[in-house]
């Protein structure tokens, strides 16, 4: 797919990985639509985009709102007289003991990371179905294919916008509306600070810049890729899980016994 002229809907545009995208699409030459929630910084990025030649809108909305999906759906198809490509980036992680997160810390996990993604996938597809032409892409993780200890409610959430990617896509098929799944690995960004930062330096966990994974979006974007996933070995072992599960569980002991300790004392 060729992104100049797209419109996009992106949301998560504040943070690490999003902020990137929209900078990166922008200089594409594509139309955006931003969401996060501070009004002057999303204002601030969709005017330098703006200045660089860009085209840009703010659309300022807390996604666990009441009616937020639909508020921001119908927002952004006004502005942009329609949505090409929606990017579902916004997230937000829980890493701690399972039975020390909140009933509502669980709920709300799970309703920005899953509930939101789906409901704006909804209202938007209408359009795309019409038109026989738009893109659905999905931020997932490898947390989404390997249940990481410690991160269970996150990686319940990824798995589940992995199977909501796979499920839509084949429902999809012949409509000339795609989805794309993109599963990156540990990225520097806000997602991860205190605990999980100390965490993943301590285990010698790979690294990638946002500014890359952002590339990579983009490149499982325009090679209409379903799935994508970033960072070798650990696409090898989201590939070993499906088929040796119980020889990642072994592998992985050493290091859920590191990450517990970080775990135990994210509270
Ligand atoms: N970082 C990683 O290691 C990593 C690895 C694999 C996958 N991912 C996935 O990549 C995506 C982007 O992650 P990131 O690392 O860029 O995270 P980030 O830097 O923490 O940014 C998260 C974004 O989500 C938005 N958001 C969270 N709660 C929201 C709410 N209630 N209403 C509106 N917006 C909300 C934030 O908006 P505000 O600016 O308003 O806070 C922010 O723009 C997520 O889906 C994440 O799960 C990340």
């Amino acid at each position: 797919m060729n992104i100049s002229e797209q419109r996009i809907l992106i949301t998560g545009a504040l943070g690490g990985i999003g902020n990137e995208l929209a900078l990166e699409l922008a200089e594409k030459g594509a139309k955006l639509a931003l969401v996060a929630r501070d009004t002057d910084k999303l204002n601030a990025l969709a005017q330098s985009i703006e200045e660089r030649g860009g085209k840009a809108f703010a659309i300022a909305c807390d996604l666990a709102a009441p009616d937020a999906a639909k508020f921001v759906a119908e927002h952004a198809t006004q502005t942009m007289n329609g949505v090409d490509i929606l990017i579902n980036c916004a997230g937000i992680t829980y890493f701690g003991l399972f039975d020390q997160q909140s009933p509502e810390a669980m709920e709300a996990l799970w309703h920005i990371n899953v509930v939101v993604p789906m409901q704006l996938t909804r209202a938007l597809l209408p359009q795309m179905s019409a038109r026989r032409q738009g893109l659905i892409v999905n931020l997932g993780s490898v947390f989404g294919s390997i249940g990481f200890a410690y991160f269970t409610t996150y990686s319940a959430s990824k798995f589940a916008m992995r199977g909501f990617s796979e499920a839509l896509r084949r429902e999809l098929d012949g409509t000339g509306v795609g989805v794309t799944y993109v599963a990156p690995r540990y990225t520097k960004t806000q997602l991860n600070k205190g605990a999980i930062s100390l965490m993943a330096e301590a285990v010698g966990m790979n690294t990638d810049e946002p500014k890359l994974v952002a590339r990579h979006v983009i490149r499982a974007i325009e090679q209409d890729r379903k799935d994508y996933y970033i960072g070798w070995p650990e696409s090898l072992f989201v590939g070993i899980n499906v088929l040796l599960p119980r020889l990642l569980d072994g592998a992985l002991r050493k290091q859920n016994n590191q990450t517990r300790a970080f775990a135990e004392n994210n509270i």
